[in-house]
């Protein structure tokens, strides 16, 4: 038996121990950013529950291909990739603030994803009035396409939320979890949020916060509803209301590894369902040039949606000098040829990520900060160093540097000796390696396997038709009761109130004594007089 069969062995007979079994169940799921982050954080969610039994369909940017899964069929959504064709994050980082790039950039983008899944061929069919498809639960990504939650509808099915990176503030704000407008877990802030925030900067994320929170829910949400509508007829539930009762919502903020916030009982944990135990072997190529390497190399990635052709030339300049002058190799993926590389870089457009990550020689990996990649960098204790662009990257950074296990380069301001001076403090510095290690053992140290924990949920919802059990009456009450608000404006209306009677009591007493005062003063000058 050779090790793919028996680790198939393997996983079939764990995931039969998952209790309690559960007849064959019809599982829709729609992944709908275009982001191979995106999608490959549940793919082993999907083979999974295929194999259990379960027959699949799923809507993919990025599509396994594996004909050994039976049961999961796969359509392709790999047009969705248009959408972002050119985008360049670099240039969105440095023009806009985060609430304005959400306003201008991606709440259009969303409306597109949204528009191109009810408009795909294959989807329209199944959810045509006549289609006689049916589902026992649909899932769908709510990060950016709130306007699919009808399919739910749709089918008569429960309604399971997943997220790859985490949730937004308008999500937790509708479970009814509370809203922490400058609290560092707030990834959609990207460098607005941070530790020891000045009373200024809380104030502006308190007003911003609040600003997009109600910009998502009374224009975002209204436009999605409506391109529901168009497709779906009007007969469809609000979009709010039903992310209010959603099932579940699974998301991946390990605890070892995320900024501790109060959540809902129905958020869900999962993480690491990517991450490969024994990578693939490197090729000859990379073997050759990593098999002369007595100092180690480092490692170089920006992840999938980052392109270094948009760097300045002065920030690739900085990085390749100081690559050159180290006594280590580096390994660096990226989208532009220099014309000048050093012999010790070797250069790629496309890198085995997590067979490089899990090379013995491997000493230091320059990342963008995205969540999956540090997920496979802590699986293989590798201390980090981020350079944030986008998104969640900012956050997963911080939550790095505040471990001791990585360190921070700000885009705005990288020169030669900043990169020199960051590479070398890891490299000479053994305590990263080491709190890697014990960040490893802590994150990986659970009393259940997420993979295992992740199906037993989404069968639960199967079972028993929804978790309606787990939904707070929070998430129904408005946002000035969630808060007392009211309450405090009450109280500050009294205090303003006795505070002003006060000092007009203090005035007019004032008054009368002076008064008096002045009265006898006269009298007695007309006595002496
Ligand atoms: C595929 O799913 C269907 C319906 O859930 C089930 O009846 C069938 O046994 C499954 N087939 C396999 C090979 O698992
Ligand atoms: C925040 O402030 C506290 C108390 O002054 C300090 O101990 C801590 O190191 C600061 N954190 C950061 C990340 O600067
Ligand atoms: C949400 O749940 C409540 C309580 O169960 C129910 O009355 C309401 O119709 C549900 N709304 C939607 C849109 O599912
Ligand atoms: C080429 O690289 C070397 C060493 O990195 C550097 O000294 C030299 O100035 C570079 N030449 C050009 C034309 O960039
Ligand atoms: C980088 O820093 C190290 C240690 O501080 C120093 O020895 C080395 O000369 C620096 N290299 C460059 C290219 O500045």
């Amino acid at each position: 038996m050779g090790p793919t069969a028996k680790m198939t062995l393997w996983i079939m007979c764990f995931l039969c121990i998952v209790t309690p079994f559960l007849e064959a169940a019809r599982i829709l799921a729609i992944i709908s950013v275009p982001s191979y982050s995106h999608q490959v954080a549940f793919q082993s969610l999907w083979t999974a529950l295929s194999r259990r039994g379960h027959e699949l369909v799923v809507l993919t940017t990025d599509p396994v291909n594996d004909p050994s899964i039976t049961n999961l069929t796969e359509i392709d959504l790999h047009d969705s990739y248009n959408t972002l064709k050119g985008a360049n994050h670099v240039k969105g980082m440095e023009q806009y603030t985060w609430v304005a790039l959400e306003r201008n950039i991606f709440f259009s983008i969303g409306h597109t994803l949204t528009e191109n899944i009810y408009k795909h061929s294959e989807v329209r069919k199944m959810y045509a009035p006549d289609s006689d498809q049916k589902f026992d639960v649909v899932i769908v990504e709510i990060v950016k396409t709130p306007g699919l939650y009808p399919l739910a509808h749709r089918f008569n099915a429960p309604l399971i939320g997943i997220s790859s990176i985490g949730l937004y503030s308008h999500n937790y704000y509708l479970f009814g979890a509370p809203v922490l407008p400058s609290h560092p877990s707030n990834w959609e802030m990207g460098k607005a949020t941070g530790f020891n925030l000045s009373l200024w900067q809380r104030l502006n994320n308190f007003i911003q916060q609040w600003y997009h929170l109600y910009c998502v829910l009374n224009h975002f949400y209204p436009e999605q509803q409506a391109i529901a509508e168009k497709y779906l007829g009007k007969n469809i539930p609000d979009i709010n209301d039903m992310e209010r009762n959603i099932s579940i919502m699974i998301h991946t903020q390990q605890e070892a590894i995320s900024f501790i916030r109060p959540i809902t009982p129905n958020i869900i944990t999962f993480g690491n369902f990517h991450v490969s135990k024994k990578p693939p072997a490197l090729s000859k190529d990379l073997n050759k040039f990593l098999a002369d390497a007595p100092n180690g190399f480092i490692y170089m990635s920006l992840g999938t949606n980052i392109h270094m052709s948009h760097f300045s030339k002065h920030l690739l300049n900085a990085f390749h000098d100081t690559f050159a002058s180290l006594p280590c190799k580096i390994v660096w993926k990226m989208d532009i040829k220099l014309t000048n590389k050093s012999d010790n870089i070797y250069i790629a457009k496309w890198l085995p990520q997590q067979s490089l990550l899990a090379h013995p020689k491997i000493r230091l990996f320059i990342y963008q900060g995205g969540l999956q990649s540090t997920e496979e960098a802590i699986y293989n204790a590798v201390p980090l160093i981020g350079l944030p662009i986008l998104a969640d990257q900012f956050t997963h950074i911080n939550k790095m540097v505040s471990l001791g296990v990585a360190k921070y380069l700000n885009y705005q301001d990288i020169s030669k000796e900043i990169v020199n001076e960051s590479i070398t403090d890891i490299l000479n510095d053994k305590r990263y390696k080491e709190r890697m290690l014990k960040l490893k053992a802590r994150n990986e140290d659970k009393p259940y396997n997420l993979l295992e924990n992740t199906i037993w949920w989404i069968e639960f919802v199967i079972r028993h038709k929804g978790a309606s059990h787990l939904h707070s009456t929070i998430a129904d009450d408005p946002w000035y009761q969630r808060y007392d608000m009211d309450i405090v404006a009450i109280f500050s209306l009294a205090i303003c109130v006795t505070l002003i009677c006060t000092l007009v009591i203090i005035y007019k007493l004032l008054k009368i004594i002076f008064n008096r005062n002045t009265k006898n003063q006269v009298d007695v000058s007309k006595k002496i007089n």
